[in-house]
């Protein structure tokens, strides 16, 4: 079900269309970039793999998977944002498929991927719990859905965000992530923070 009107998602949009072009050279690429660390740890050594990156912004995160695994794997990148995604495209090898879409209505067949991945997005998404379906919906049985997403101890620096960030929906503490992980039917659950402002939950479609 996509919802164009949601105001939160025009927020993001227009956001992100805007800071497309300056995204890549940002001071925020420090930060950013932790995001991803996490998630090549566990793809190491992976190959033939279908893969899929939520949100994949500029496409940084496919790219480094691309080059880590020697291009054998099947990469696909998805993001509301069109001119996110143009950069992506100028970044990232033709045999990497690219979508304009939201994630809250994927543009997949269910049980596609056997790797669902987001990074540095999920507080974007203006209803987790459809987000989170979708994301196991098009994840093969067996297969993971990995969020990385910020966290930081206080609530109140989460509160400043939420506040402040354009865009910003939601940042969860770790046991509201773990809560909407087990509500939608993931099991195995493993959460693991990573630098001192991201957890990544990490979770197998039964
Ligand atoms: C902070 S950027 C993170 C980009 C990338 N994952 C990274 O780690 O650099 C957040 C991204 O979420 C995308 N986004 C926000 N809401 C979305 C939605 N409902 N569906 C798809 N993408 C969305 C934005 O367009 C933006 O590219």
């Amino acid at each position: 079900m996509s919802r164009p009107d949601t105001p939160n998602l025009q927020h993001n949009l227009r956001f992100f269309d805007r800071w497309a072009s300056s995204y890549d050279h940002s001071l925020f690429q420090f930060w950013m970039k932790k995001f991803h660390v996490p998630i090549l740890h566990e793809l190491e050594n992976k190959r033939n793999l279908a893969i899929v990156d939520l949100s994949c912004g500029t496409g940084q995160l496919l790219s480094s998977i691309y080059q880590q695994s020697g291009g054998n794997v099947n990469l696909s990148g998805v993001d509301i944002s069109k001119e996110m995604l143009k950069t992506a495209k100028k970044r990232l090898p033709s045999s990497v498929k690219l979508y304009t879409a939201d994630v809250h209505s994927l543009p997949f067949a269910s049980n596609t991927f056997d790797y669902v991945l987001t990074t540095e997005a999920f507080h974007h998404y203006y209803d987790q719990r459809q987000a989170l379906q979708e994301m196991k919906r098009v994840a093969k049985k067996g297969g993971q859905i990995i969020v990385v997403d910020v966290n930081f101890f206080f609530f109140f620096i989460h509160w400043i965000f939420q506040k402040f960030e354009p865009g910003c929906v939601k940042i969860n503490s770790k046991k509201q992530m773990r809560q909407l992980f087990e509500n939608a039917g993931l099991t195995q659950i493993v959460q693991q923070r990573s630098f001192l402002f991201s957890i990544m939950t990490k979770s197998f479609k039964p």
